[in-house]
């Protein structure tokens, strides 16, 4: 999986990529990052790459000269999904995750500034993609995280660790409760059942931890969550208690 980000500021993917498991993913060539410096596409001597927008108003604009620039000079598959990181896109989810890491490559456009010329939307194939209603200061903080989600699909990279299948949004429930040793620590105690020994009633109580959590925090993941006939009665008597 190859991921092309074009950015201002290389250097906060760089850093960022280097640690812990993408680090580790980068370093056996599962995953490669080719950094993209749209200051070097600058097409004037200064290498300005924003400037102020037309009609007035605060702030600059990325100039659309360089972004195509930087855009045309990568060699990456055909049908690489190129994505425009903007607040303003379609929220990133794991679907969208799965969907990308099934592909060869990335394209991550990073605005920066105030925003960037509208021209980069009409005149490149680009889909626009936000991580989340509020506003950073840059798309590439957006990027790491795309990055991230994506990588961590692609095999081998989490090692022999369970599927990311059977994990929060990909079962579409949310985690169940964990715990490791001391059996008790400050007077907290790890449920019983987890020390059972009974892998049958670990398993359905685990289910039932998700379902739990997903009713109270995440309720609107219920309708699209596959569930079982247990599952749903479960649910019920959730919603019976919370009524009672
Ligand atoms: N750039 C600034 N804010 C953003 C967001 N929420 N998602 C993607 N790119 C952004």
């Amino acid at each position: 999986m190859r991921f092309y980000v074009l950015t201002l500021f290389p250097g906060i993917l760089a850093g960022a990529v280097s640690e812990s498991i993408l680090g580790r993913a980068i370093h056996r060539e599962l995953v490669e990052l080719t950094l993209v410096d749209i200051r070097d596409f600058a097409d004037n001597r200064h290498k300005v790459v924003d400037d102020y927008p037309y009609g007035g108003g605060p702030g600059m604009v990325m100039k659309p000269e360089p972004i195509f620039g930087a855009l045309e000079s990568l060699d990456t598959p055909p049908g690489v999904p190129i994505l425009l990181l903007t607040p303003q896109g379609e929220t990133f989810d794991q679907e969208l995750a799965r969907e990308l890491s099934e592909g060869p490559g990335v394209v991550l456009i990073c605005g920066r500034y105030e925003g960037i010329d509208e021209r980069v939307r009409e005149g490149l194939p680009v889909r626009e993609v936000s991580v989340g209603d509020y506003v950073l200061t840059g798309g590439e903080f957006a990027a790491l995280s795309i990055i991230d989600a994506v990588s961590r699909l692609v095999p081998g990279v989490l090692g022999e660790q369970r599927s990311p299948e059977e994990e929060t949004f990909s079962r579409g429930l949310l985690e169940y409760p964990q715990y490791t040793r001391p059996a008790q620590f400050r007077g907290m105690r790890v449920p019983d059942v987890l020390l059972s020994g009974n892998h049958a009633l670990i398993e359905r109580w685990r289910r039932e931890q998700s379902l739990l959590r997903t009713f109270l925090k995440r309720p609107d993941l219920l309708d699209r969550a596959h569930l079982d006939e247990d599952d749903l009665k479960f649910i019920e008597s959730l919603k019976k208690r919370k009524n009672a």
